[in-house]
């Protein structure tokens, strides 16, 4: 029983690890969710999944990594694969450039190391796109490797277990993430480190959330200074924006082949989703009702978008949109497979336009490596 650990509130040290360390991996033994990486052992799979959880929330990137693993299930397949296929895959996950590092990293580690992953964290970091946190995850949760894991979740449960506020963006912050890698690195259990390192996340997930933490029901809180929420840095407040989009589609010419819909292409030095395609922009978001096809919000990082989308005859496309790339009449069919953005793959398949992703709902089985 977990509780039965008392240290008054203090922080563990010592031995005190240990029953710190009991207490959070039977609790992750007992609680800890099914999610689709976790019935995978090959250092490839875990890969995946750590890039893709990098700034996406669980809850999303779930479906999208079943399709992605059912799409590109070895590491040869993904470096074998086009980069607009594992865009359009990672469509809906956001943050493209990381999809961009991980099939360039796949194609190095085919091309020049035998298709083997490297397997010490000090290795990882060496390719595209690895940067501290995902070689350490790979690293441990792969390999077994005792190395610490510290994303913000992890932050999060050891400032509190501590009792430390929460760091400004000054030299401040910087110390306070030095005491916590150290004392990241101090708890980590090095005989199951993997497990230790994704409890943590996993309690910083579901139970030491930032907001209404459930304390009452933590392993962890008979060694916790805080229990509670602890002082952190205000969010910066969301931001609301009103954009439209025009869906222009052309009936289906008589003959095979089926209908089309308009598409551009942003420009590649775009510094947000470069070369990814996407509804032509409405000048004026107004749109009068007969010609409202939809509304939708969608929220990038601090700003929620509320976007209209228009139908319009292509007649009228080039006086009411703003053009700033190449557009492309693009049959159906093949725009399923572009890399499209997250918000025009919604708009089409909230349209009917395109097909809800397929994805396998049974629990794939376990890898046999
Ligand atoms: N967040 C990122 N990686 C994770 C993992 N392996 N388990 C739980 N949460 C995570």
């Amino acid at each position: 029983m977990p509780y039965s650990f008392s240290m008054g509130k203090q922080e563990p040290e010592g031995a005190k690890i240990a029953v710190l360390r009991d207490s959070l991996l039977q609790w992750y033994v007992e609680h800890r969710r099914d999610l689709p990486w976790r019935r995978r052992t090959d250092p490839y799979a875990i890969w995946v999944s750590e890039v893709m959880l990098l700034q996406t929330r669980v809850a999303v990137v779930v479906d999208r990594y079943r399709e992605f693993m059912a799409r590109f299930p070895t590491l040869i397949a993904l470096a074998l694969a086009s980069e607009d296929e594992v865009l359009a895959l990672w469509s809906g996950l956001g943050y493209y450039r990381r999809a961009r590092l991980l099939h360039r990293a796949a194609q190095f580690v085919a091309e020049r190391l035998g298709g083997n992953l490297p397997a010490s964290a000090a290795q990882l970091r060496a390719l595209p796109g690895i940067g501290a946190y995902t070689a350490a995850a790979i690293a441990s949760i792969a390999y077994g490797e005792p190395v610490a894991v510290v994303d913000g979740n992890v932050e999060r449960v050891i400032c509190r277990l501590a009792g430390w506020a929460a760091g400004g963006r000054n030299g401040e912050g910087a110390r306070l993430r030095r005491k916590i890698e150290q004392r990241a690195g101090q708890w980590l259990d090095p005989a199951r480190s993997g497990d230790w390192n994704q409890a943590m996340m996993e309690l910083g997930a579901t139970l030491c959330t930032p907001r209404n933490p459930q304390c009452l029901v933590c392993p962890l809180a008979a060694c916790c200074r805080t229990r509670g929420e602890h002082e952190t840095a205000a969010r910066p407040p969301m931001v609301s924006r009103t954009v439209g989009y025009a869906l222009v589609v052309r009936a289906p010419a008589p003959g095979p082949g089926g209908r089309v819909v308009l598409l551009e292409q942003r420009p590649a030095e775009q510094p947000v989703m470069p070369g990814l395609w996407e509804l032509p922009a409405l000048i004026d978001a107004e749109t009068p009702p007969e010609e409202l096809r939809m509304t939708l919000r969608h929220a990038i990082l601090q700003v929620n978008y509320f976007v209209r989308i228009r139908t319009l005859h292509e007649d009228r496309v080039e006086a009411l949109t703003a053009k700033s790339g190449q557009r492309r009449w693009t049959p159906l069919d093949e725009a399923a497979r572009l890399p499209l953005t997250g918000l025009a793959r919604k708009v089409l398949m909230r349209a009917h336009l395109l097909p809800a992703p397929r994805i396998e709902t049974s629990a794939p089985a376990q890898d046999a490596d």
